[in-house]
Order: C-alpha cells, then sequence, then structure tokens
C-alpha cells in the first residue's frame, strides 16, 4: 500500500508499446487473417536475421519452445535432461513433460548459470541432453556444454527465455550456435508479443518436426484435418506476429535502454556494502539485460526490504526460487535442502528490482535510495 503523498508507482517491468505496435495489431484485424497468415514466416525470418540464425520458429510460449525441441532432439522417457535449478519453474517442467527426468546441478556463483563441471558431473548412462540456461540473459558457457554434449553423445537445448540480445565469447549471439535455442516474448521480456516464443535452429528437418507439431502434427503438405504424427496446438496468432515484428524493429534501441538502467544502477548501487550486483560482462561476452536483480547482504530480511520499498511504491519481487525446492519438486523426486548449496543461498538473497527500457534515471536513484536504506 502506497503512503499519503508517497510518489508515482514504480512497477517492475513495462513494455514499451507505441503507435507501430498498435498499427501493425490493427492492420491484422483489419485484414481478417488472424492465424496462420503471412506475419508468422515474416516474423521467423526477420528474427532469425536479427540473430544470425539460419531458421527460427514462432511458437505459443517460451513454454512450449522447450517442450517442441526437446521433442525434436528426441528426448523420451525414461531420459535425464541435466538442466540448472536456478531457473523458472518451465526449463524443468518441459523435460518432465517428455517422461524424462530433469537432473540438477549446482550453478556458478558468479554468473549464476549451470556450472559445466557440476554438469559434467551428473552426466550417468541415462543422460541425453543438457538443458542450460542463460539466466538473466548472462550467456551460459556453451563451449564447455558443447565439449561435454560432443564427448557424452548428447543433444542441447539453450533455454534462451531471458537472453535477448545476449553474446557469446566467440562472438555468436545467443541462439545463434545452431543448437535448437528457446526464446520467450512474454511481457516482461526485451521483446514481448503478450505471449510468445520462438525456437531458432540450423537443422531443417528438426524445423519441419517442429512446424508440424505445433500445429497439431499436420504435414506442411497436407489437408486440414488430415495428421501424421501426435501434435499440439502451439501455434503464435498473426496479432501477436505483428506485435513481434514491430517490437523487432525497436529492438536494437530497446535492449540499449535497458543496458542504460543498468549502469544507472550499478552506479548508484555501488556503495552498498555487501549488496551482490549482476556480474559485469567478461571477455567478449555480452549480457543481454533481462532483469536486475541483486542478492541480498546475509543477514537482510529480504520479506522485510520488499515490504519496505512496497510501502514507498517500489515494486520487487524474490527472484527466482530453487526449483528443486518447490513442493511439487521436492514430493516428486524427493528433493531436500543442501543438495546445491551455491543455488540455495543466491535463492535465498536474490531480489529483483523495477526494471523497463525507458526507467528514467530518478526512477532508478529512487529506487536506489531506499533499497540503501532498507539494507
Ligand atoms: C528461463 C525461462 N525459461 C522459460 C520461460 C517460459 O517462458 P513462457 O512464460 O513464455 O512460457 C521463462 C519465462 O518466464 C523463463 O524466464
Amino acid at each position: 500500500m502506497l503512503r499519503d503523498g508517497a510518489a508515482e508507482m514504480i512497477p517492475l517491468a513495462r513494455p514499451v508499446i507505441g503507435a507501430p505496435e498498435e498499427e501493425a495489431v490493427l492492420e491484422v484485424l483489419r485484414s481478417r487473417q488472424l492465424s496462420l497468415g503471412p506475419r508468422l514466416g515474416q516474423f521467423e525470418r526477420d528474427f532469425a536475421a536479427f540473430l544470425g540464425a539460419p531458421l527460427a520458429s514462432a511458437v505459443s510460449s517460451g513454454t512450449a519452445g522447450l517442450h517442441l525441441a526437446l521433442r525434436a532432439v528426441g528426448v523420451g522417457k525414461g531420459e535425464e535432461v541435466i538442466t540448472s535449478p536456478f531457473s523458472f519453474v518451465a526449463s524443468a517442467n518441459s523435460v518432465i513433460y517428455q517422461g524424462a527426468r530433469p537432473v540438477f546441478a549446482d550453478i556458478d556463483p558468479v554468473t549464476l548459470n549451470l556450472d559445466p563441471q557440476a554438469a559434467a558431473a551428473a552426466v550417468t548412462p541415462r543422460t541425453t541432453a543438457l538443458l542450460p540456461v542463460h539466466i538473466f540473459g548472462y550467456p551460459a558457457d556453451m563451449q564447455t556444454f558443447e565439449a561435454l554434449a560432443t564427448q557424452h553423445q548428447l543433444a542441447i537445448v539453450e533455454d534462451a527465455c531471458e537472453a535477448l540480445g545476449a553474446r557469446h565469447e566467440d562472438l555468436k549471439q545467443v541462439g545463434a550456435r545452431g543448437n535448437p535455442a528457446v526464446f520467450g516474448f512474454y511481457a516482461n521480456k526485451q521483446l514481448t508479443t503478450g505471449e510468445g516464443g520462438m525456437i531458432t535452429l540450423a537443422d531443417p528437418a528438426l524445423k519441419e518436426r517442429i512446424d508440424s507439431e505445433r500445429n497439431q502434427g499436420r504435414a506442411p503438405d497436407m489437408d486440414w484435418l488430415d495428421h501424421d504424427r501426435l501434435g499440439f496446438n502451439y501455434r503464435l496468432d498473426e496479432l501477436s506476429c505483428a506485435l513481434g515484428i514491430a517490437q523487432l524493429r525497436r529492438l536494437g534501441e530497446m535492449l540499449a535502454g535497458r543496458a542504460r538502467v543498468a549502469g544507472w544502477y550499478r552506479e548508484a548501487l555501488a556503495g552498498v556494502d555487501r549488496l551482490t550486483l549482476p556480474c559485469e560482462d567478461r571477455g567478449e561476452e555480452r549480457r543481454g539485460w533481462f532483469v536486475f536483480v541483486v542478492q541480498l547482504p546475509h543477514g537482510v530480511d529480504r520479506d522485510e526490504t520488499i515490504r519496505a520499498l512496497a510501502a514507498r511504491g517500489i515494486q520487487s519481487k524474490p527472484y527466482l526460487p530453487a526449483i528443486h525446492l518447490m513442493s511439487f519438486y521436492r514430493e516428486r523426486f524427493g528433493h531436500r535442502e543442501g543438495e546445491f548449496p551455491v543455488c540455495e543461498d543466491i535463492a535465498a538473497r536474490s531480489l529483483a528490482l523495477p526494471f523497463f527500457p525507458d526507467m528514467s534515471e530518478g526512477q532508478v536513484g529512487r529506487v536506489a535510495e531506499e533499497l540503501t536504506s532498507a539494507c
């Protein structure tokens, strides 16, 4: 609750939507072709071109994309997929959709991504795939994961839902390595279509399978209502595609806006004792800024901090909780505290602050001031 006379509320996230997006969506409405129209292919081609990825398939969400990508690389019943416990729950859930088991390994305390050494130690004869997550937009160490995959003949699916605009050490954009990589376009993402997602990939045969399975298992040359495999309704409608095309045109500017806001936060919070800020880019790696998440000092009460910020009109939230400690995962797989100590420590102290491309320096200053006094 905002106190009387308090300043304007600062939300956690806010999409940049303007006249081009409104016009693009209205044009679809006027065309009367609301699904499976020309914008689907255009959005896929524009998105692939932006990243320098060979191919792309648009889908109804990041979660749907992860599910289809895991199916496309052949993950099935009884297999194990190694992934990060410090992620949004959808990355692990998508493995379970396939009847496989998400096997967690601990994270790197600096980048907060799956630790390649811990992942290597988790490989068993049942492991068939790796599912690294580029968490908070920081690129995972794909060169090491690719070497591990080659050594054990594992498939790779990248969860790039938070990492649009990120770049690897070898200068490839996240999503442009050829491994199926999945992006999400929920309203808080770098680019939004409301709900939506995209799989980038290199293999045309995998794209054909994904495109069929997102559309109820229909082959491209088949008559409507003839289906030669099990499929889903994971299509992205034309309104969303039009919104995505318009958003893509201003993506460079929106990513720059996020990076500028992150710079202000860094300056404003630099002096706060024992507060951990998002890691700086290493070498040629670049974060695709998605959220600004800090780790509170040990001993600072996070719930109390959230309440204190809320009382001053500032939204914040614990982000992310450890997946293995969620009740479903505890019950289904018997996970307990202490299994992944780095992840658990980070998850217990992480706090997402308001972060969006057109946030003002004054708003960042207000958040920093209140957080500093709350700490
Ligand atoms: C790391 C990660 N994976 C998967 C997803 C799922 O994407 P969606 O919400 O579009 O299904 C998200 C989105 O929040 C995410 O952040």
